[in-house]
């Protein structure tokens, strides 16, 4: 099978359009990504059946995974979708798994960048998971061999923020007094990839928290627009004095071991 030969320098570059052109797209109902897979100069698609010998374990699973629904097709080669994140595989082939013959993204998000184009943009965010630095990367949350992309989706959201609070784990609990909202999972607070707010939020203020404390009142003390108005406690003026977590009152809004209105 593995023919000897002797490669010049392969430089691997990312992000090439043109080899792609030479590809089928047979799914182009997608929005949200393009399709452009990295370049590794030099090399042709050889398609997802030459990848088997040698990577069964990968191969085998994949089938489940949200990027083999791509179908991304070559007229001779059939099926490229491993090569869709790992770049042209003939030169890998050839020289049996040679070092800097095939594109890993895991030491660079530039592979899942060349579709998912606009990631940049939220890496490039003021406040951010440091994957640019390359201190996280796509693969700490998301998987890409097999099941759903996102990890944890659509089972229990607990499953999804496990993703999380493996590397966070002070967020992780079990606190005496959870609060409700961590059962929305992790994202229903945090951007995961960046955020203009700091500490990723998805909203700066009080609106964070309103977002679902807006709706009627419960007995177990559900604010909304007239709670923060009309409750025995004043929330309007302790609101000049910062944000609902900020202003020395839910200081603990994942959690807290001491009282049951988040705070410490
Ligand atoms: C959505 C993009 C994507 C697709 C599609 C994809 N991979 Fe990967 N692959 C990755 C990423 C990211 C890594 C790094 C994973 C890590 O280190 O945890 C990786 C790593 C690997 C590795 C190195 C494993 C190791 O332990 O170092 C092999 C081998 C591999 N992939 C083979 C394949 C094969 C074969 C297919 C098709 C069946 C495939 N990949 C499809 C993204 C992809
Ligand atoms: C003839 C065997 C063989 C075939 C066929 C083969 N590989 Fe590999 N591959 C290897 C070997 C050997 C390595 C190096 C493993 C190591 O470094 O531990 C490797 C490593 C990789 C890596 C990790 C590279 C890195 O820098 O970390 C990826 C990704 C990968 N292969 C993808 C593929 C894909 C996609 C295909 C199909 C197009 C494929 N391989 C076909 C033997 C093969
Ligand atoms: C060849 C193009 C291509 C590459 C390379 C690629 N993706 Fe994708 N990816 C897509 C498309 C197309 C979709 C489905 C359309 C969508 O939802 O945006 C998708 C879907 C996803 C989803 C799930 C979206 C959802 O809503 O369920 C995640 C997560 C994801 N990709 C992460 C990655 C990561 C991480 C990498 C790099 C390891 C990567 N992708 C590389 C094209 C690509
Ligand atoms: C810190 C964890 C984390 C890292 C790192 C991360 N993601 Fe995500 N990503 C998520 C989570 C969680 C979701 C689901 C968001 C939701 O449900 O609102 C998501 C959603 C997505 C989606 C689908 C929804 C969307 O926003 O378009 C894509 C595509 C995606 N990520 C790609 C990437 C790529 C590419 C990288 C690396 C450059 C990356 N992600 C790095 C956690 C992460
Ligand atoms: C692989 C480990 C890892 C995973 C998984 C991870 N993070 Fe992070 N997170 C980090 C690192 C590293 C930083 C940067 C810390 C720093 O700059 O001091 C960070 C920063 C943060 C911050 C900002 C902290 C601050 O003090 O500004 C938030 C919020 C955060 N992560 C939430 C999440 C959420 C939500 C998820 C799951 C979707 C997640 N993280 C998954 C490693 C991880
Ligand atoms: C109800 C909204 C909410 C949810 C849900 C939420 N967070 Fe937070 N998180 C916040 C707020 C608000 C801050 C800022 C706290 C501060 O500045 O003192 C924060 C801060 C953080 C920080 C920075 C460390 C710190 O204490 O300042 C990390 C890390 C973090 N969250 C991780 C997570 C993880 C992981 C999850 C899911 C397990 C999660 N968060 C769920 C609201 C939330
Ligand atoms: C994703 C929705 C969501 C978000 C966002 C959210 N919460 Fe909650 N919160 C809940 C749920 C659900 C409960 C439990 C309510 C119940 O038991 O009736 C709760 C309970 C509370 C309670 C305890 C009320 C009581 O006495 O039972 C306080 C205080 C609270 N939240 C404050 C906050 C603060 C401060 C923020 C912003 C940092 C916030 N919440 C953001 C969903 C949310």
């Amino acid at each position: 099978m593995i023919t000897k030969k002797h490669w010049t320098r392969n430089t691997v570059i990312f992000g090439g359009i043109a080899l792609w052109g030479l590809l089928l797209i047979s799914c182009v109902t997608v929005n949200r990504a393009v399709l452009a897979p990295p370049n590794v100069a030099g090399a042709k698609f050889v398609g997802t059946k030459e990848c088997v010998e040698c990577h069964r374990d990968q191969v085998d699973h994949f089938a489940s995974s949200t990027h083999a629904k791509l179908a991304l097709a070559d007229a001779s080669v059939g099926d490229t979708g491993c090569e869709a994140c790992h770049g042209a595989g003939s030169i890998h082939v050839k020289s049996g798994g040679a070092k800097g013959t095939i594109v890993n993204p895991r030491t660079s998000p530039e592979a899942c960048f060349a579709c998912h184009l606009e990631k940049r943009g939220e890496f490039s965010l003021p406040n951010t998971h440091p994957v640019l630095a390359g201190k996280v990367t796509c693969v700490d949350c998301h998987d890409v061999h097999a099941g759903d992309a996102i990890k944890g989706n659509g089972a229990a959201m607990e499953s999804q923020n496990e993703t999380c609070t493996k590397c966070h784990s002070a967020q992780k609990g079990p606190f005496v007094y959870e609060h409700g909202a961590m059962k929305e999972g992790c994202v229903a607070c945090h951007s995961p990839h960046g955020s203009v707010n700091a500490k990723m939020l998805v909203a700066r203020d009080a609106n964070l928290c309103l977002r679902c404390h807006l709706e009627a009142p419960t007995a177990t003390g559900m604010i909304n627009a007239n709670a923060v108005r009309h409750t025995p406690e004043d929330h309007a003026t302790r609101l000049m004095q910062g944000t609902c977590w900020s202003a020395g009152c839910h200081e603990a809004p994942h959690g807290s071991n001491a009282n049951n209105h988040v705070r410490r």
